[in-house]
């Protein structure tokens, strides 16, 4: 072995391979034998009224337990309470479940906990730009320990949702745009949570959600109608649930949204076929909240007992919030509408998950048992997966040859912080908080006056009361501090409100007076880096020439402001890519890497823009091409994007075999060059593209990711291990297949590179 080998194999970092299989195999048996024996023999003493209880999941009404809620229980008219977050309450819910009722099933608690419980991690659209499944997995695993300490054992995430709509508020909670990254990342931070014994303490049943197609909703607007083909649902919205099940995701969540003209809930295609008998899969189907009892409003059903029977008829097992199923099942099978046996399958289903869990050997939390909340291991976690998550994207001085970031530390004597995220410990947490608390965020500036040396002056003005603020009567207070300092760091963005769920924005700039700001600073000489912190892409195009750099930190969580900090002053390269397209114009969406060719391709030469087009040009004239008129057909910034302070290349990408046999494994390995004085993590990213397929291919797929460590001036090997399957898509058929013919592959550092290897499948 040379010694340049030698030296990149004790440089690389191992990373733990998380594989992706897109096999037709039916997911492993869920349970144990002895899990469903159990399960059976108890299923077999219950009466009717106490299978239905076990449908149901009811809201918790807060800090102490009314009457009629521990009635119901004893009645074993509940299943599972949602949003408890008291120990002593969960308890004591337990204590009437498993003493008070006759057969002492004890209960499923359940909370959204999406990105941390009390140590808040970066919101998952954050997480994803790691491109970290080990750090996805721990983010899960902090927040199961967490959130089990107060009595949880079910949390409704992770949501693996393709997002390719930057209006949709909810592409915060989601892990972007790719069906391959959704599903490793998706898949790593079910284990997170399960661990690989549901049993065990500290962990808390996964939920895969929101099944499927909730991302496409028309114009971003969110729980608005999806229409998507089969063909492209199979092969761009499935992937990462498929994946779910085959890790053993203890549940799935039946989306609110209109599929193709059947509300998902009532969908016994999606639920019944695809998931239930193609997929095998045997874990609990629970509805979203209320999304039984909205199939009325959707109009699929005249009222709450067409709904349950639907609902039921399609599979789902436990109905969230609403009624429709306790009050109405017991007439519906009196009438011969449902099937006694459909109840057993779906109660069978629930018990098997409490089982699993251990709940019936211990219903209860002993809180000694975890480890403290928010502890110095769980922040220092939530830290790194922070400043893993920032995405550079810009670095070029408006007046210098060399960039601005990292700033030097020694050298700058004085910095001008602005704006209305600077200091705020609330709106860096981002959506789905219920229980992360300001008190324990590090803020942006907090971050900065810990790491600046002691004799650097900060000065400080928010600007605005919050992101949104028009007013601009700080303005020149602003400018005046920017002029005074060696560097302005501009921390703008979204409030965290403006994410999330029923959160889209028909406009995706930077709200309020924040590009007014911009504008108004710029005319300063002093450099301004602008950090900005957001729940979405947001629109950026115009801000670039007024501003040195932009660092994209998401909602970064409780640690935000120290991983930033670290970041720009260089404590530790930024190493984040995009999970997905930034668009140039709001009128781009929806933009993403893997789009079809067309028949009529844009590209450079053909693109023509709007002033230069001759007036009463001939109608053929300007190239006839799939572009805009008015703005560039690719990206502000392209999916896997993202800045270094090191400099990486590649060299000799290579693949194992130029034609590879269907059915057989092959190799790409290359070398990953890091030709700086820093070192840094690269995210090496391998894309296909399958040339001629029965069903039109994207023009490029991600097929594998690493995230790898390289030395300053040292290099590392990277090898793929790939199968044929892993080139496996759905067919004119609708059938997973690879297929033969001709394809090109390339590797690099983000999706506009270039596929120049080309390599066949032969039968
Ligand atoms: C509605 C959301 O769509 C879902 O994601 C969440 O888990 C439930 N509410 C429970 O809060």
């Amino acid at each position: 072995m040379s010694t340049k080998f030698i030296q990149a194999f004790s440089n690389l970092k191992l990373n733990l391979e998380y594989s992706f299989s897109m096999s037709n195999s039916p997911a492993f048996n869920l349970y144990s034998a002895d899990i469903s024996k159990k399960a059976k023999q108890l299923l077999s003493k219950m009466t009717l009224d106490e299978k239905l209880g076990q449908l149901s999941q009811v809201c918790s009404p807060g800090a102490h337990i009314p009457d009629y809620l521990a009635e119901s229980i004893r009645q074993g008219r509940i299943s599972s309470v949602i949003n408890e977050v008291d120990l002593n309450v969960n308890n004591a819910l337990q204590r009437i479940a498993v003493e008070e009722t006759r057969l002492g099933i004890p209960l499923l608690i359940g909370r959204d906990v999406i990105h941390g419980f009390k140590t808040i991690f970066p919101i998952p659209l954050g997480q994803a730009a790691t491109w970290s499944p080990e750090i996805v997995e721990k983010g899960a695993r902090i927040a199961a320990e967490e959130s089990s300490k107060a009595g949880v054992n079910w949390t409704f995430a992770p949501m693996i949702d393709i997002a390719r709509d930057p209006r949709w508020g909810r592409i915060a909670e989601s892990l972007g745009e790719d069906p391959h990254l959704c599903s490793i990342l998706g898949a790593a931070m079910v284990k997170g949570f399960q661990t690989d014994d549901l049993s065990s303490i500290g962990s808390i049943a996964a939920c895969a959600k929101h099944f499927a197609g909730y991302g496409a909703s028309e114009s971003g607007r969110d729980y608005n109608t999806a229409n998507i083909p089969e063909n492209e649902l199979r092969n761009v919205y499935l992937p990462p649930f498929h994946q779910a099940a085959k890790v053993g995701a203890a549940s799935f969540m039946a989306s609110f949204s209109d599929l193709n003209g059947v509300p998902a809930t009532g969908n016994r295609w999606l639920l019944k076929q695809v998931l239930r008998e193609e997929w095998n899969y045997q874990g609990v189907l629970v509805s979203d909240w209320e999304s039984i009892k909205e199939l009325q409003v959707h109009g699929l059903s005249a009222n709450e007992k067409d709904s349950a029977y639907l609902a039921a008829k399609a599979g789902v097992d436990m109905e969230m919030a609403s009624t429709c199923y306790i009050d109405n099942m017991a007439a519906l099978i009196a009438e011969h509408q449902i099937d006694e046996a459909e109840v057993d399958q779906m109660v069978l289903n629930i018990l098997q998950m409490k089982f699993a869990l251990g709940l019936f050997e211990n219903p209860f939390t002993d809180p000694q048992t975890l480890p403290e909340l928010v502890n110095p291991s769980n922040r220092n976690a939530a830290k790194d997966a922070a400043q893993k998550s920032c995405v550079l994207l810009h670095n070029r001085s408006r007046f210098e040859q060399r960039p601005v970031l990292p700033i030097d530390r020694e050298s700058t004597k004085r910095i001008a912080v602005i704006g209305p995220l600077a200091n705020d410990g609330y709106e860096q947490l981002g959506t789905w908080i219920f229980d992360g608390e300001e008190k324990h965020s590090v803020t942006c500036l907090a971050g900065l006056e810990a790491l600046a040396n002691d004799s650097t002056g900060i000065v400080f003005e928010p600007v605005f009361a919050n992101s949104r603020d028009r007013d601009t009567q700080h303005f020149d207070k602003a400018l005046d501090l920017v002029n005074s300092a060696d560097v302005a760091i501009v921390y703008l963005g979204e409030e965290s409100i403006l994410s999330g769920e029923a959160h889209s924005r028909a406009n995706i700039d930077l709200p309020g007076a924040q590009p007014e700001l911009i504008d108004y600073l710029s005319q300063s000489n002093t450099p301004i880096v602008l950090v900005v912190l957001a729940g979405r892409p947001l629109i950026l195009e115009s801000l670039l020439d007024k501003v040195d750099s932009i660092l994209y930190a998401w909602h970064p969580g409780t640690m935000g402001g120290l991983a930033i900090a670290e970041l720009l002053f260089g404590e530790a390269s930024p190493s984040g890519k995009l999970p997905v397209s930034f668009p140039r114009v709001l009128g781009q969406i929806p933009i993403y890497y893997a789009q079809k060719n067309s028949g009529r391709p844009a590209s450079e030469d053909k693109y023509v823009y709007i002033d230069d087009v001759p007036e009463r040009a001939p109608q053929t004239s300007l190239g006839m091409a799939a572009t805009h008129l008015d703005t560039h057909f690719s990206p502000l910034y392209p999916f896997g994007f993202g800045l270094s302070y090191a400099r990486f290349e590649y060299h000799e990408v290579c693949i194992s075999h130029s034609e590879i046999k269907l059915g057989s494994a092959f190799e790409v390995s290359l070398i990953v060059e890091n030709k700086s004085d820093v070192d840094a993590d690269e995210i090496v990213q391998l894309y296909i593209r399958d040339l001629v397929g029965s069903v039109t291919r994207p023009v490029k797929e991600l097929k594998g990711f690493k995230r790898v460590t390289v030395k300053a001036n040292s290099s590392v090997p990277v090898t793929f291990k790939m199968h044929t399957d892993d080139l496996a898509f759905y067919d004119i058929c609708n059938q997973l297949n690879a297929e033969s013919g001709d394809f090109l592959l390339g590797v690099g550092a983000d999706s506009s590179l270039e596929l120049n290897i080309p390599f066949k499948l032969v039968k």
